[in-house]
């Protein structure tokens, strides 16, 4: 016989999703009108506005692309990059990766610059890569690399790109919300992010924001976007006009309710104040852990404050640690990924997780468990 789906609530403190705020749970649960209402469209406008607040830019495209982070990360590319484009992609963690098979996809050429799993992007290996090839198209480079909790230094790397006329993508999926970000101060070309991390929306949508100059270059491709669903020349149409817009798809209605709350939540916090926020709670989160005796993985310079990936303890079972934690105090945390698997922990202090009560929680839990 089955029955309704009623999940134990569970302290979610790993890589994202982070906790949905109740604000925003109540929000999702209002009446579903159709994608072309005038109500909702007024309500996409204003979603438009809220990102660029977070995103700390102007520009005209910015939008929730109706799909997770992955799938901004695919926009990104399949617009920008055609075959036989150089892409300069910087690798140091899964996720550059991830932009590299994405280039190679749509048979461009990608230049890789490698850094260590816990290292930032090097700003002086990607100015040798700029200079070694000049012709390069974009430099690609994801800001909070979730697999090791590293922040890459995007001024200075869009600096560069800037100075190489190049145009920038930058995976902001880990970092919008949770440190500081500024999309036109830093003359960054092309960004998406993820809403489940810390936005602390439901996961599956991914705000993405194109420069008037990304937007042109997607403008003069001489042939269509190889994507149908993710071109976004034709999902422009759907997000802007006045009085009058075209069918592209059906909008995730009321996850798009759920995105305006948690940015309208961000709005109401500042910011600024948000930044602040995660990186005084993550102060109080390295010094519980040292205490501990537990060590971080990235140097100070470039931890994340919202993702701290942490050295498992010589001798201390990786799997039954995390399950203890689970299955005793509906807390979850995160495993190692790729090269780090059963090397370290990924603790996450996302968005609404990020609270005092939940850092308490995590240390006292891990304690009891670490004996
Ligand atoms: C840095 C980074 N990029 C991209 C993604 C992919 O996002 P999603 O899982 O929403 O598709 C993630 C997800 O964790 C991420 O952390």
């Amino acid at each position: 016989m089955y029955e309704s789906f009623n999940p134990t609530p569970r302290t979610l403190m790993g890589p994202g999703p982070s906790n949905v705020s109740p604000r925003v749970l109540g929000a999702l649960a209002r009446p579903t009108v159709g994608h072309l209402d005038p109500q909702f469209i007024g309500l996409m406008d204003e979603i438009k506005q809220l990102l660029q607040y977070a995103f700390c830019t102007k520009n005209e495209f910015t939008i929730a692309l109706s799909a997770p982070g992955s799938a901004g990360m695919e926009a990104c590319i399949v617009n920008l990059i055609e075959p036989n484009d150089k892409v300069i992609v910087c690798i140091n963690g899964v996720f550059g990766s991830r932009l590299k098979e994405n280039v190679e996809r749509v048979g461009a050429q990608p230049i890789v610059v490698e850094d260590k799993w816990g290292d930032p992007v090097s700003v002086e290996k990607v100015s040798d890569a700029l200079s070694a090839h000049p012709d390069a198209k974009a430099l690609a480079f994801v800001h909070a690399e979730t697999s090791t909790g590293a922040r890459s230094d995007a001024k200075s790397l869009c600096q560069l790109a800037q100075q190489y006329d190049v145009l920038t993508i930058v995976d902001a999926v880990t970092s919008l919300g949770g440190n500081e970000l500024r999309v036109d101060d830093w003359g960054i070309d092309a960004i998406y992010s993820g809403s489940q991390k810390c936005l602390s929306c439901v996961p599956g949508i991914s705000p993405v924001s194109f420069s008037d100059k990304a937007v042109n270059v997607l403008k003069q491709r001489t042939k269509k976007v190889p994507s149908w669903f993710l071109d976004q020349s034709l999902v422009m149409d759907y997000w802007s006009g006045e009085g009058k817009r075209s069918y592209h798809h059906t909008a995730p209605i009321n996850s798009l309710y759920a995105l305006h709350e948690s940015l309208l939540m961000l709005k109401q916090e500042g910011l600024e104040q948000a930044w602040q926020r995660h990186s005084q709670l993550h102060k109080s989160l390295h010094k519980g852990l040292t205490e501990l005796g537990i060590d971080f993985l990235v140097d100070e310079n470039y931890r994340l404050p919202q993702l701290n990936s942490v050295i498992i303890p010589e001798g201390v079972d990786d799997t039954h640690v995390r399950a203890t934690l689970l299955n005793k105090y509906n807390l979850e945390i995160g495993a190692g990924l790729g090269q780090l698997a059963g090397k370290t922990w990924r603790i996450g202090l996302m968005g609404t997780t990020a609270q005092a009560q939940n850092i308490a929680l995590l240390l006292a839990a891990l304690e009891d468990v670490l004996g």
